[in-house]
């Protein structure tokens, strides 16, 4: 595992970009994350892309995760957040993401397995982290091994991301996501960490023990991590 510290939010997405960039070639696969961390890099591959120089036109991307229950159009899905904050501006078409609203959930989760795996597998997928450690919606406690299925939220995650709705309550209990073996058939893993309230969360996938209560720790376990932290999430490393 690599893991380099940059001074701010900022330079951590330049960083990532340029990872992004590396990556970027007809048929390139990428996995996108939602959530705050990774929109720098997102803002900066938009702004290369409107100067010119770079296209991610024949690209193609799979979302890590998605609310159960939340229609597509509704602006908090991550289908939608993904479009709004990133593909659309970046002027990348091809965007796959678990169906929350699927009725029949494990056909959902196997579709998406086979949907990823047609596509040849993801060349470079890009995590945030939860404040539990949890990546993409693999709270504390999921199998490593673990592949695409539904999941239930934690109290704290719900917290956590309960200022993109209108209350708390709003938040939904369920989503699908792809697992932590789903994650780790990628060929290239990004974390991106900011802030000191990632701090404790970084040290523990970093320096801890590879252990499901931990479930970033599986980048130890990746032949080709790479961790990008800004000074504050990496203060306690
Ligand atoms: C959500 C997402 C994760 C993301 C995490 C951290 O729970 N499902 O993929 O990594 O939030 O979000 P943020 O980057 O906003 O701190």
């Amino acid at each position: 595992m690599e893991v380099v510290i940059v001074a701010d939010r900022e330079a951590a997405g330049a960083l990532v970009a340029d990872i992004v960039v590396s990556h970027v070639r007809p048929g390139a696969v990428l996995g996108l994350a939602t959530g705050s961390s990774p929109l720098p890099a997102y803002r900066d591959l938009i702004r290369r892309r409107s100067e010119g120089s770079l296209s991610l036109a024949e690209c193609r991307a799979f979302l890590l995760d998605e609310y159960v229950g939340l229609p597509r159009t509704h602006p908090e899905s991550y289908h939608s957040v993904i479009r709004r904050e990133f593909t659309d501006e970046a002027g990348l078409d091809r965007v796959d993401g678990p169906d929350g609203e699927a009725q029949d959930i494990p056909a959902e989760a196997a579709r998406y397995e086979a949907a990823i795996a047609a596509a040849g597998g993801v060349d470079v997928q890009l995590l945030g982290i939860g404040t539990d450690g949890h990546l993409g919606f693999n709270e504390p406690g999921s199998s490593l091994a673990s592949r695409t299925r539904v999941k239930t939220l934690t109290r704290q995650t719900r917290a956590d991301n309960a200022r993109f709705f209108d209350s708390a309550d709003d938040v939904p209990r369920h989503v699908i996501t792809q697992g932590l073996g789903t994650i780790l058939d990628a060929r290239h893993l990004v974390l991106i960490a900011t802030g000191e309230g990632k701090a404790a969360a970084v040290t523990s996938a970093v320096e801890g023990p590879v252990s499901a209560f931990c479930p970033a720790s599986i980048l130890q376990l990746h032949p080709r991590a790479t961790v990008v932290v800004d000074e504050a999430a990496a203060a306690s490393l």
